[in-house]
């Protein structure tokens, strides 16, 4: 597929437009096929790059993954004999580390390459590590694997703190894990994303006895074996929020279904606070610009707050505010990879360590920028919708990791948008 996008503006966006499955709940929920003794079924699933990725790595360990019908995983375990997840296919996809957990509770063994680093930061998975310590695998680290083993997990207390919140895949790791483990588990400091959430409901659909899904402390009582089970992906919360920040820059009213509003409340209460009408309805949000943004602060923090994949595309629309805004990012401080190319395209932005002050224009001039990461890129195609004249966004196969065709839906909302 074409690696650039080509958009005009400016453009007012109008219309409606629906959101697709949620990415990062997909990706562990794939991963916890590992665990199951019948077919699990995922519909709603987003076809994604990184789902694709997802898939080629469970390919690898045996699981036959198929599409039915256009948005339905159809997985089952056909050989419980491989347990290598491969550094080629890992570094591509951080969340296939997603796989650890799994493998170690139901084959015993897991010989997981370590993810390595990207343009959002280091990305550690100490954590990962010391809650499956902490249930009973033994854990070497050896050329640039993890090489875990396990005879039977037991049960034990996890506390999941980390210096930069919770985590959550390691809360997907270990929650993954501890399933499967004899006796009882306590995660303490556990992830509340409504993916950890989703994940859980599909492990409990499978046979897990889970409680306390969406808080800070779950428990777990472990069982024997789980089986299949089908359960359908939660909308994607944060292409939710890029579609409604696209509406915002714009200028324009974008009204975005099939989402879950409950779990923007963070987001749509910062765009009341921009100046913007929204109104949220039972699976849909509507927001109306009302003239440019007024500026206002951000900080990314764990859910239930403004989240890190929204920060980038926060600042875009913050570039054409009325005023100056401060941004800082307390997940990922160093995600600042689309400040440049902002920059690039007329932005006022300083960066200092951990966030950014952005001094509002009106209107920003179109250039030729470079992705660096997903939600950069989504962050340049809504300031390229914004900007006069013609932006070429490069490298756009980020976007389509994390995205469904957002070009094609954006185009639905009257964006001058085209691939080449
Ligand atoms: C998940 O990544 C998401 N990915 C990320 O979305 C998201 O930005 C992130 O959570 C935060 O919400 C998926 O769900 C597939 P973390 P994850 O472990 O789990 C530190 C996107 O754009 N940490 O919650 O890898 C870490 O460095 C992606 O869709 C440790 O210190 O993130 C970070 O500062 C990007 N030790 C903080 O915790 C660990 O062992 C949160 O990271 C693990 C993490």
């Amino acid at each position: 597929m074409a690696h650039c996008l080509r958009i005009t503006g400016p453009t007012r966006l109008e219309g409606e437009v629906r959101a697709s499955g949620s990415k990062n709940a997909a990706l562990p929920m794939m991963a916890a096929v590992l665990l199951a003794e019948g077919p699990v079924v995922l519909a709603g699933a987003p076809q994604l790059a990184d789902v694709d990725r997802m898939a080629q790595v469970l390919r690898e360990l045996g699981v036959e993954v198929l599409w039915d019908e256009d948005d339905t995983l159809q997985m089952r375990v056909i050989d419980r004999r491989p347990v290598h997840a491969r550094y080629k296919l890992v570094r591509r996809m951080r969340a296939s580390f997603c796989v650890l957990g799994p493998l170690v509770a139901r084959r015993g063994e897991a010989v997981v390459s370590l993810p390595g680093g990207c343009a959002i930061g280091q990305r550690p998975v100490d954590l990962h590590l010391a809650g499956l310590r902490a249930l009973g695998a033994r854990i070497a680290l050896r050329h640039g694997y993890v090489v875990a083993r396990a005879d039977r997990l037991h049960g034990t207390t996890i506390d999941l703190a980390g210096p930069y919140g919770p985590t959550v895949t390691g809360t997907a790791n270990v929650l993954s894990a501890a399933v499967l483990a004899e006796g009882q588990t306590t995660i303490e400091h556990a992830a509340v994303e409504p993916e950890i959430v989703e994940l859980g409901n599909l492990l409990i659909a499978m046979g897990a006895k889970i409680e306390g899904l969406g808080t800070p402390t779950i428990r777990v009582d472990g069982v024997e074996q789980l089986a299949g089970a089908t359960c359908r992906v939660i909308p994607d919360r944060i292409e939710a929020a890029t579609l409604l920040l696209a509406g915002a820059i714009t200028g324009g009213q974008v009204r975005v279904g099939g989402i879950v509003p409950d779990h923007l409340t963070a987001i749509l209460d910062l765009l009341r606070q921009t100046g913007c009408r929204v109104d949220a309805g039972a699976d849909a949000v509507t927001v109306r610009a009302e003239g440019r943004p007024r500026a206002v602060d951000v900080t990314a923090e764990p859910y239930p707050s403004v989240p890190t994949d929204v920060q980038a595309q926060w600042m875009a629309l913050l570039s054409t505010a009325e005023g100056t805004s401060a941004v800082r990012d307390t997940v990922f401080p160093s995600r600042m990879a689309h400040v440049a190319e902002l920059v690039r395209l007329g932005a006022r932005i300083d960066q200092h360590d951990g966030g950014a002050v952005i001094r509002g224009i009106a209107r920003l001039s179109g250039a030729v920028v470079t992705a660096r990461d997903l939600r950069a890129s989504a962050a340049l195609v809504l300031a390229g919708l914004a900007a006069e004249g013609a932006t070429t966004v490069r490298a756009a196969r980020h976007l389509d990791r994390g995205y469904q065709r957002l070009d094609l839906k954006l185009a639905g909302l009257g964006a001058r948008i085209e691939r080449s």
